[in-house]
């Protein structure tokens, strides 16, 4: 298998390929190597859509099913996420799904739903309850809790909205242990299962992925590569990406509803415009997605809704070609981000294979266009394209978890735009006339790899001064592109104390202001700290090297920093010659003056000037709003499992009192007692049952079962008692026969003392005794009577008796064969007898640790008892004796 377990923790991690329309689970746990989670409809994909009614929420399949009010249902959540209020995307979705009403945050600029004072929601907190349905998904299949998640998100995701989605998994309170792109994703789960293929020489692939709300295009190349840490790996390496944002098969169904809703208009058989009622065109649009993937295998098919509006029906006969014909500019859209992806990789045509990933690729038309573009002979089919993105960052989730040893497998991931450093400097030119010069540092480039560190230093600089980060050319990217972008300028960074620091150590050499960055797995881009180094000659500053403290909170998630700033001191740097003894003027002129570095981390002000994070308040309220909402989930489920439990037990018990069994045990007092009361809660249910509160319902429940408890109690000891007495009679009988045959023994061979045998045959008698007392007492008495045998006696007396058996059958398990008489002229009895109680209690011999049967088997003398079957083996006689002195002990 491709992941094997390291260790035995109980840790199981997910994936969740999170798509617009469709979401893919995925996870690996220890004994369930990568698997794809059945949702509760035991299916492999889950609708990414809330529900929110009045009194509950829905997810998955049956939020869907909510067509009825399409204004209570919430998907393609992602286009929101980063977006300010005046965003192209926001425009889009609200044309989309007018029954929504997106309302601009006035501390972000972003969206958030408004569907009633009381019920407004932020598209990250509505991604939240997404996401942490599917984890809970995923613990029900794996049966398991499980916190830490790889997500996946569109390669052209940008700042703001990668850590949107980071928000989200937040406040679903997952730990995220990496946001993967969803092309990386499918291009590891590629070459995981080709790693044989895979050698020094580069191979070029490319992956095709047209989903529901967006297509991408990705260049990958594959080979392998000596790492210092691991020997050759496989790695794969991102080298181009082109993607449309708009293009997929949303739109198709979009542009297939809307052409339905023509024809029924157009059929006349109405008054009213069906586009105007948005429950109709949700009814359409179901129907529109059908005819889609119908269309996919068939020329015609005829769409149909039962009572679209106003119990009118609809029918009408829609062609390939007139689908074809409707999204006709659709598909001349589909070669671009191919030719995208090639500029970005400045690659030519070069490439082995283009391989076919998303639900929207199984459009004959997609195939037809794309095939052509490519000029190759055929696309590649041989991925499963719905699952390969899931199964590939479930894959990476068990690379990065502590709990799975995983083949090591690169990957090189690309920042699809680039972001550079920019700063405005005031510059003296001649004859003391200053002028502002502006400065631009590439930080990353396009396609530049990541995770990856990035160190820009400031040498001109002695005291604050300002800098900005912001996106880097993004000239490639088309005019909708850039305005659905958002935001080209990121931070700015504000540094204070620069000025401090330097003065702090006038005598040193000011060696500039170096800020580290860092583009982690997410492809979140983190500014790390800002450091001044100045380097000076030997001085007081040498001492400084006690115990210095660097405490800073470093607020990831939101990009920004607190910074609580002490100084701290580097070690001086490694010194040439090693001679530190000497150390005088002489020296210092004559040789490399030793220098010590110092360095002091600044303080920073951070600008967000994308889009604002939440703060860390604004996460509280949002997990307690999802919480709160969680909570009235599980109380209505419970109200619900309670209800139904009611009322099953007023029916079975109903029903009961007819049977046999009960009639047998109960009174007519009791059972009229009991069908009154009954029949009172059933009455109670049908009135005021549906508005009682959960714990009304668990209080009838408890009385009804406290009324009926020893009437159940009565009949289950009935139905018990044939099989526990079966079992106790089984075991005196072999026990008995065990007896008799130990007492067989001749005296030479005995390995039970007197003690133990009679301690036995006491047992045996008692035990006997009572069951004898105990039926014939239970006989006289009336079955309607509590009974005096009860099954719980009878298998504790079953289980004293056999301790006492298995103790000795032990002993004799244990025991060396000693030599036969006949043979032996040497062995003196009294010495035997002394020795052999010695060897019981000796731990066991290597043959004894076998099963019971073959050592049996291997024992030399007949008289093993028969009585395996019924006794347990395990313990060994040394515990038995020094743990408790409810046993017999070996005494000479
Ligand atoms: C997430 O779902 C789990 C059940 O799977 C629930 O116990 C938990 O409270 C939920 N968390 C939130 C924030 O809703
Ligand atoms: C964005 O950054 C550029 C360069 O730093 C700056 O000139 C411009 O004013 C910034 N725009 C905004 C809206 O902050
Ligand atoms: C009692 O045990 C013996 C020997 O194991 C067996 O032959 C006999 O059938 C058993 N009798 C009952 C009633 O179980
Ligand atoms: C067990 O019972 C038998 C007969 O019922 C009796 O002879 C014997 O002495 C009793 N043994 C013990 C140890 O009580
Ligand atoms: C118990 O009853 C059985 C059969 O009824 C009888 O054989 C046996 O001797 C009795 N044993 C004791 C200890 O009363
Ligand atoms: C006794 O045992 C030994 C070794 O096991 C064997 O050599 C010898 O012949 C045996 N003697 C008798 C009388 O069986
Ligand atoms: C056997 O044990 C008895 C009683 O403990 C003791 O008197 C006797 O000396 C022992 N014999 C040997 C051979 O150890």
């Amino acid at each position: 298998m491709v992941v094997s377990v390291l260790s035995y923790l109980t840790v199981a991690v997910m994936s969740v390929d999170l798509g617009s329309e469709w979401m893919k689970i995925a996870i690996v746990k220890p004994g369930v190597p990568m698997e794809i989670v059945l949702n509760k409809e035991s299916r492999r994909k889950t609708p990414t859509v809330v529900c929110l009614k009045e009194n509950e929420r829905l997810f998955g399949d049956s939020a869907m099913g909510s067509v009825k009010n399409p204004k209570s249902v919430y998907r393609h959540l992602q286009s929101l996420l980063g977006k300010k209020h005046e965003n192209l995307q926001v425009a889009l979705y609200q044309k989309r799904f007018p029954e929504h009403h997106l309302q601009e945050d006035p501390v972000r600029g972003t969206v958030h739903f408004k569907n009633s004072e009381e019920m407004q929601y932020t598209p990250e907190e509505l991604l939240g309850m997404v996401l942490n349905y599917s984890r809970g998904l995923a613990q029900d299949f794996a049966e398991q809790t499980i916190k830490d998640a790889v997500i996946t998100v569109p390669a052209f995701f940008n700042q703001a909205e990668r850590r949107a989605v980071l928000h989200a998994a937040h406040i679903a309170g997952l730990k995220v242990l990496q946001l993967i792109n969803d092309n990386t994703a499918v291009a590891l789960n590629y070459g995981v299962f080709r790693r044989k293929d895979i050698d020094s020489t580069a191979k070029h692939v490319m992956f095709y992925d047209m989903g529901s709300g967006s297509t991408t295009a990705t260049i990958v190349t594959y080979q392998t590569v000596k790492t210092k840490e691991s020997g050759t790996q496989p790695q794969l390496q991102i080298r181009g990406v082109g993607f449309d944002r708009g293009l997929g098969g949303f739109e198709m169904d979009l542009r297939l509803r809307d052409h339905l809703a023509r024809l029924f208009n157009e059929q006349k058989k109405s008054k009213k415009d069906v586009r105007e009622n948005h429950r109709a065109m949700a009814k359409l649009l179901k129907e529109a997605q059908r005819l889609k993937t119908v269309l996919s295998a068939n020329v015609d098919f005829m769409a149909q809704v039962e009572g679209l509006m106003d119990d009118i029906d609809f029918k009408a006969k829609v062609t390939r070609s007139d689908f074809e014909e409707l999204c006709a500019d659709l598909f001349e859209r589909v070669p671009q981000p191919v030719q995208d992806a090639l500029t970005a990789a400045e690659m030519k045509l070069d490439i082995e294979q283009v391989i076919l990933v998303g639900g929207s690729t199984r459009v004959p038309k997609v195939q037809e266009v794309l095939l052509k573009a490519v000029g190759k002979e055929e696309l590649g089919k041989n991925i499963n394209a719905d699952e390969a993105a899931a199964m590939g960052a479930v894959y990476q989730a068990a690379a990065l978890s502590k709990a799975f040893k995983v083949k090591p497998f690169l990957v090189r991931d690309a920042a699809v735009f680039p972001i550079q450093v920019e700063f405005t400097r005031e510059v003296e030119e001649e004859e003391g006339v200053k002028t502002l010069k502006h400065n631009k540092r590439i930080l990353f480039q396009r396609m530049a790899t990541y995770p990856q560190r990035k160190v820009i230093t400031f040498n001109r600089y002695n005291d604050d001064f300002v800098f900005n980060i912001n996106y880097g050319d993004l000239s490639f990217l088309s005019q909708e592109d850039l305005r659905v972008f958002g935001s080209l300028n990121l931070t700015t960074v504000k540094l204070s104390g620069v000025g401090s620091s330097f003065q702090k150590h006038a005598d040193a050499e000011s060696k500039g202001i170096k800020a580290h960055f860092n583009m982690d797995e997410s492809g979140v881009l983190l500014l790390d700290r800002v450091i001044t180094y100045s380097s000076s000659a030997f001085s007081s500053w040498q001492s400084f090297n006690k115990c210095l403290v660097k405490m800073y909170i470093h607020e990831r998630l939101a990009f920004t920093k607190l910074l609580l700033i002490l100084p701290i001191c580097l070690p001086a740097k490694e010194e040439k010659d090693g001679d530190k003894s000497v150390n005088t003027e002489v020296e210092k002129k004559a040789r490399p003056q030793k220098k010590s570095k110092i360095s002091e981390e600044i303080t920073l002000e951070l600008l967000i000037n994308d889009i604002v994070d939440p703060t860390a308040d604004d996460l509280t309220s949002s997990k307690k709003k999802l919480q709160d909402l969680t909570d009235r989930d599980l109380a209505k489920q419970e109200r619900e499992k309670t209800l139904n439990s009611l009322e099953a037990f007023i029916f079975e018990t109903q029903d009961k009192l007819y049977q046999e069994d009960y009639q047998q045990v109960v009174t007519e007092e009791e059972q009229e007692q009991i069908s009154a009361k009954l029949k009172e809660v059933s009455e109670w249910m049908d009135e005021d049952g549906y508005a009682a509160t959960t714990k009304q319902l668990r209080e009838k429940l408890f009385q009804l079962k406290s009324l009926c408890k020893d009437m159940f109690f009565r009949v289950e000891e009935r139905r018990k008692w044939p099989e526990h007495l079966a079992r106790l009679e089984s075991l005196l009988n072999s026990s008995s026969f065990f007896l008799k045959s130990a007492r067989l023994i001749p005296e030479d061979d005995q390995i039970f003392t007197d003690v133990e045998l009679n301690m036995l045959e006491k047992v045996i008698n008692e035990t006997m005794m009572w069951k004898n007392e105990t039926t014939a007492e239970q006989e006289k008495r009336s079955p309607k009577e509590r009974p005096v045998l009860l099954s719980k006696d009878i298998e504790s007396k079953r289980t004293l008796l056999e301790r006492e058996v298995n103790y000795l059958f032990n002993k004799a398990k244990f025991a060396k064969p000693k030599p036969k008489a006949k043979n032996g002229t040497s062995t003196d009895k009294s010495s035997k007898a002394n020795s052999t109680a010695e060897e019981n209690v000796s731990p066991p011999i290597e043959e004894s640790t076998d099963t019971k049967s073959e050592s049996s088997e291997e024992k030399p003398s007949d008289e093993t008892p028969s009585t395996e079957s019924t006794l347990d083996s395990q313990s060994q006689p040394k515990e038995e004796t020094a743990t408790t002195g409810l046993y017999t002990t070996p005494v000479n």
